[in-house]
């Protein structure tokens, strides 16, 4: 166990983490130069063609110091504030962390939030000033920097660059002197922690885990702490750049289960495994539950594949435990789920791949955040969907949810981005220098009003110079009222939203524009209206599809014609009948994106 490092890489985003992962790989000769591709780690499609993290990475690597033979288990993370329940839940699977920081940026919010996360779990940290390859890289600032964050010398800080793979090998010495090795007893009841899970088609779910005590045996009669299932250990390993089956695991190191069972709901993410004979006492303190920021509906399609859907969501909550879901009705769309995400890149990403990875075809409502409603009665409700909001008569008051935010930027972007948050009913309530040429702004700002557009509009006003964190502070009372929206006087309550009352109807008439835009034309003239209680704040028509556009359709072949509706038919349907009027896949999403 002496030999053993446990550690994650953070960072803010984009400061290098895959990169510098990927040398790591080549210098222990993990991944052969033949499959080495850039990001290695990000295996998920999707990773690669954003070029972001999604998941976290748990990878083992050997290496030799001193005619010493070490085991690393190295964890890369995600550096976009989405996915920050991924840097936490890996955080509690090690003993130290490599803090990155990007040489030509500097600290950014994420690089501190990151830092906090790691702080809080007592990680030892290794400060890496990285890409100082790079000819904007500004290490002497940079590196100032680094010691008035962390309050570390400057010789603890290791110049880097994931790129030509300098510093690498002071890196891997710094793994070995400064961070310390598993504590953890092999001879005690078994204790290990589940920090990831995934599901395999063909073998079920697998279980990512980091022993704590004890042992785990190939064929082991194990037992979930918290959910009380036993299974067997069917089959046991570490993690490689594949899976590396093992007749045993013990106490500090991290490894893979698989049981066989196909029932995602008996495996949680933070449960602890221990053995049916020889029980541990209690369960490892596993990591807070994760708390959404944003709520929308996922439906399918089509109403049958409700069932499907369920089965889809179950599994993929397997391999991303901040993803929350329940059974939602809506009197437009029929049978769906109300589910929660840490913002709107995680929305995406879930929308994304329960398409790609499980073949649902879905539409995701308009997004809103979680309100508490206060009724006349004294009673305290949670609305996570616009559509519980009780009416006039029973509702008291409603309190929305703020948070702190923390931006950090240039002197001569600081005008715009006070001006944005203003215009975002935010509060400054500090700002200070951290250089001469960064200064950091704080503020507290309603959740509402960041988690849709805030980001694209601040990095277009700071021109890519500002960085961004946030986390919940309170809620407080608002004058929020429902805007509605109506497609041939019909109230399809999947587009209907909570808004502060100030911006309700300029929000209507932004909304009923961009639906003119989206919605394609139909047979018969589409009326759609916003409204808020009975009172109809905006309009727009759109006009009914002219004949002879239509009657060109239906020339030609007619057999011919059949067999290519038919084909189009089996094609997935990108469109959803609400009342009578279609409306596109994307339609709910992209009526945010208003400017
Ligand atoms: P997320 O996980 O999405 O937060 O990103 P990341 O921190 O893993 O960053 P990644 O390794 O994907 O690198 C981001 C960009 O920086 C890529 O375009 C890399 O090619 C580039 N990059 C990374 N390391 C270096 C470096 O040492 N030098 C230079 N010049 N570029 C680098």
């Amino acid at each position: 166990m002496k030999n053993i490092r446990n550690f994650c890489i953070i960072a803010h985003i984009d400061h290098g983490k895959s990169t510098l992962a990927d040398r790591m790989l080549e210098m222990t000769q993990t991944i052969s130069e033949r499959k080495m591709q850039d990001q290695a780690l990000d295996n998920m499609d999707l990773e690669r063609e954003r070029g972001i993290t999604i998941k976290s990475h748990a990878i083992q690597l050997n290496y030799q110091h001193k005619g010493e033979e070490y085991i690393f288990n190295l964890i890369d993370t995600p550096g976009h504030v989405d996915f920050s329940y991924e840097v936490s839940r890996s955080i509690a699977a090690c003993e130290g962390a490599l803090l990155l920081v990007d040489a030509a940026q500097g600290v950014q919010a994420q690089t501190i939030s990151n830092l906090y996360l790691a702080l809080e779990n007592d990680l030892e940290i290794i400060p890496v000033l990285n890409k100082v390859d790079m000819p904007s890289a500004m290490v002497d600032e940079m590196s100032e920097e680094v010691v008035d964050l962390l309050g570390c010398e400057l010789e603890d800080i290791i110049l880097a660059s994931g790129k030509t793979g300098l510093g690498l090998e002071n890196i891997f010495e710094a793994i070995i002197e400064r961070i310390p090795a598993p504590e953890g007893d092999p001879e005690a009841p078994l204790q290990a922690m589940i920090f990831d899970s995934m599901f395999d088609k063909y073998r079920g779910v697998i279980a990512y885990f980091r022993v704590f005590n004890g042992r785990l045996k190939k064929n082991d009669a194990i037992q979930f702490f918290n959910t009380q299932s036993d299974f067997f250990a069917n089959e046991i390993g570490i993690l490689k750049m594949d899976q590396v089956p093992q007749e045993m695991v013990e106490a500090g190191n991290v490894g893979y289960v698989i049981t066989g069972t196909k029932d995602s709901k008996e495996v949680k993410v933070g449960d602890t495994i221990t053995l049916q004979e020889n029980k541990c006492e209690e369960a490892i303190q596993g990591f807070e539950d994760v708390k959404p920021m944003v709520f929308a509906g996922i439906f399918p399609i089509e109403n049958d594949d409700f069932e499907d859907l369920r089965d889809a969501l179950e599994k993929l909550q397997l391999n991303d435990a901040s993803l929350i879901f329940q059974p939602e009705t809506s009197v437009a769309l029929g049978f769906g789920f109300r589910c929660g995400f840490l913002g709107m890149l995680h929305l995406e990403i879930i929308q994304e791949r329960l398409e790609r990875e499980y073949d649902q075809n879905v539409l995701t409502t308009v997004p809103n955040v979680s309100y508490f409603a206060y009724t006349k009665k004294g009673e305290k409700l949670t609305i996570n969907t616009p559509n519980d909001l009780p009416g006039p008569t029973i509702l008291d008051y409603v309190e929305e949810p703020y948070i702190r935010a923390q931006i950090i930027s240039k002197p001569e972007y600081i005008g715009g981005i006070i001006k944005l948050c203003m215009e975002k009913r935010g509060i400054l309530k500090n700002q200070q220098y951290l250089t001469t040429s960064r200064l950091e702004l704080t503020f507290e700002l309603p959740l509402a009003e960041i988690v849709f557009d805030f980001y694209d509009k601040l990095k277009t006003i700071s021109r890519g110079y500002a960085s961004f964190d946030y986390t919940p502070l309170d809620y407080r009372q608002s004058d929020l009222v429902k805007l509605d929206v109506l497609l041939n006087s019909e109230n399809v309550d999947a587009f209907s939203s909570l808004i502060h009352r100030t911006k309700a109807v300029a929000f209507g008439k932004r909304m009923c524009a961009k639906l003119k835009d989206i919605l394609p034309k139909q047979q018969f003239k589409i009326a759609i209206q916003a409204a808020i209680g009975a009172k109809i704040v905006a309009r727009e028509n759109i006009s009914a599809l002219r004949k002879d556009v239509t009657a060109k359709c239906y020339g030609g072949d007619i057999s011919r014609k059949r067999k290519l509706l038919e084909k189009q038919k089996k094609g997935k349907k990108k469109m959803r009948e609400v009342g009578n009027v279609q409306v596109p896949q994307k339609a709910f999403l992209d009526v945010l994106k208003l400017d």
